[in-house]
């Protein structure tokens, strides 16, 4: 047991709300949390943090709720999914948070941390048990002792302040231009006794549990590799709600809260196995309750997903058939999905409303995936199981790609669960051969796999500019030439093109297309201005500006115009007239699903038209 000492136990619920009261008392607006697939950014799948919504904000983009600001978001992270099992890795998590876009910095953020944490009124823990990491410095950056300095002078002695490396105390984009700084994070003591000698926070040994994380975000990382220094610095802060519950309940693991307990006793009836015996039984427990409840959050997500072999589909595809494979590896034979994926979304209904709304499409599409594994799954086993003791013979102990391959070819095994397999038997797959297999196959079928599972801060190049921009002349076109029903269900833009979907029964007609672009063309040519103004979203209602996913909206928001021509709620950015953007074409126009059409437009260099 964790031998922190807390004021009550306290609930997820409770945690988030006081979070929330205590941010709200020192004058932070309260947001609300944004989906799960970002809009309008092509470098990573899933939103993985809270500030990842709010990159254009801290770019310079005005934030119509203000500078200090604070909520919580749901996040998904697959990097580290090995690690899911253990005491404190979740692939879905919701992280807590406060924001100072230009606003506060390092001293007021750390003290409001450090009095958050330990202050008797808000979370009670004792000081004693506080560790904090910061940043060392490198030759490019100088080491923090700022932070060092503003948590020595609150208390915290130097032996638990303790100063590491980019690796640890560094946020921001890797290899890619973008806001970044030190971060320092903040560690609580479980009791358990250390791994060594060297054994501090960041060593990973779940002796010191991080539980949240203040980034300062004080550089701008150039494309030359050089640090300049940010004119308006901000502040990103994330704390996990579910490790910080679990050691305010003095509970051991993640898992052992009211947000998975409910979870794991489904599963402990459904494999007639008992959780807290044996290792590996749990860590198999462990998976599928994490896994079935990321499924299901990506299946009930505003934007969702629905399985496949691309983007967010494949990685929504790989967890539903992990976690059938950890079920079955604890004797289940048959479909077994739908209760705990019921019980995922009895358990967060209440802050996640779009988990009953959607409840049919997550129940019915864990079924279709089950099925379909499920029909093959068996096959494949065996097919591993037939070729096993001539791997094991081979010296190198190798899975040679073509065989991997044809795993996931022939019986659907994502890459990662042969290697799972292989790994249980001592052997390792030979990868490149897979990715060599794969990509001739791709270029067999010309369909082209997406990338992009891990990635840096959204992109706001100045092309991503104009095409947003174009996204909204095209949206307003397309309710002009088809009608009003058309309704924005996905936006998603890359340096190269825009991508939107949007309700229409019907393929377009090539005068449609043709008219929805001479549309957008002849604002281009208007040069009109676009302006932004800070209204209520009812006055934005009211004035007929278009606003998307319903709920999901602050009391004040942004109302973009573009000369009388369109009105849309847009968090930015924009170009400030229309004659900056080019030539505007229509490249595809198809079907996304049933009833949904995706139109993909390019704009062609001003310079280029002229
Ligand atoms: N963005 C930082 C993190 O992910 C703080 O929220 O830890």
């Amino acid at each position: 047991m964790f031998a922190v000492r807390t004021i009550v136990p306290m609930t997820i619920n409770d945690l988030r709300k006081k979070y929330l009261d205590f941010f709200s008392s020192r004058n932070h607006t309260v947001i609300t949390g944004k989906s799960l697939i970002p809009e309008n950014d092509p470098t990573v799948l899933f939103t993985t943090a809270g500030m990842h919504p709010l990159v254009p904000f801290i770019l310079g983009e005005t934030h119509p709720a203000g500078n200090r600001l604070t909520g919580f978001q749901k996040c998904i992270r697959t990097q580290a999914i090995d690690e899911v099992g253990d005491s404190s890795h979740l692939t879905f998590f919701e992280m807590l948070g406060n924001w100072s876009l230009g606003d506060y910095f390092k001293e007021e953020a750390i003290k409001m941390s450090f009095e958050f944490l330990t202050s008797p009124q808000w979370l009670g823990i004792d000081v004693e048990k506080l560790s904090v990491t910061v940043f060392a410095g490198d030759d490019l950056v100088l080491a923090d002792t700022t932070s060092a300095e503003i948590w020595e002078s609150l208390g915290i002695p130097g032996e638990r302040i303790h100063f590491l490396g980019r690796k640890d105390n560094w946020w921001g984009p890797a290899g890619e231009t973008g806001p970044c700084g030190p971060d320092t994070e903040m560690f609580i003591d479980t009791g358990m006794d250390p791994c060594g000698t060297d054994c501090k926070p960041g060593c990973g040994c779940g002796k010191y549990m991080e539980i949240w994380n203040d980034v300062f975000l004080e550089y701008i990382k150039q494309a030359d590799g050089s640090f300049v220094p940010m004119e308006r610095k901000c502040v990103d802060t994330g704390m996990g709600i579910d490790r910080t519950a679990a050691i305010l309940q003095g509970k051991t693991t993640v898992y052992d809260t009211e947000a998975f307990r409910p979870l794991i006793g489904i599963v402990e009836e459904l494999t007639g196995k008992k959780y807290g015996i044996d290792e590996e039984i749990d860590k198999s427990i462990r998976i599928i309750c994490d896994h079935v409840k990321t499924a299901a959050f990506i299946l009930g997500d505003e934007q969702g997903a629905k399985p496949s072999n691309l983007g967010q589909g494949y990685i929504l595809r790989r967890l539903i058939r992990r976690a059938i494979r950890h079920a079955r590896k604890l004797g289940v034979e048959e479909k077994f999905l739908l209760k705990p994926a019921e019980m995922v979304i009895e358990i967060n209904r209440e802050i996640y409303p779009e988990l009953a709304r959607k409840k049919k499409l997550i129940l019915s599409e864990l079924e279709l995936e089950e099925g379909r594994f499920l029909k093959t799954l068996q096959k494949g086993v065996l097919e591993f199981e037939k070729l096993l003791p001539n791997l094991l013979k081979g010296a190198k102990r190798i899975v040679p790609g073509r065989i991997a391959f044809k795993l996931y070819d022939t019986y659907g095994f994502p890459i990662e669960i042969t290697e799972e397999l292989a790994s249980e038997h001592g052997l390792s797959v030979d990868r490149q051969g897979f990715d060599k297999a794969f990509q001739k196959h791709q270029e067999l079928s010309k369909k082209g796999a997406e990338k992009g599972f891990k990635g840096g801060l959204a992109d706001n190049s100045e092309m991503t500019t104009r095409l947003h921009t174009s996204t909204h002349l095209l949206h307003k076109a397309l309710h002009i030439v088809l009608g009003d029903h058309v309704q924005q269900k996905g936006s998603n833009i890359t340096t190269e093109r825009l991508r939107f979907d949007f309700d229409h029964p019907e393929k377009m007609a090539p005068e449609e297309i043709a008219q929805v672009e001479n549309l957008v063309n002849e604002q281009i040519q208007k040069d009109l201005p676009v302006s932004m103004e800070i209204i209520s979203l009812e006055e934005a209602k009211q004035k007929g500006a278009f606003a998307f996913f319903g709920d999901r909206y602050e009391e004040k928001v942004k109302v973009y115009s573009i000369g009388e021509f369109s009105k849309e709620v847009c968090g930015g950015p924009h170009v400030k007239r229309t004659g900056e953007l080019g030539e505007f074409k229509i490249v595809k126009e198809q079907s996304s699903s049933a009833g949904v059409r995706r139109i993909r437009a390019v704009l062609k260099d001003p310079e280029e038209t002229q």
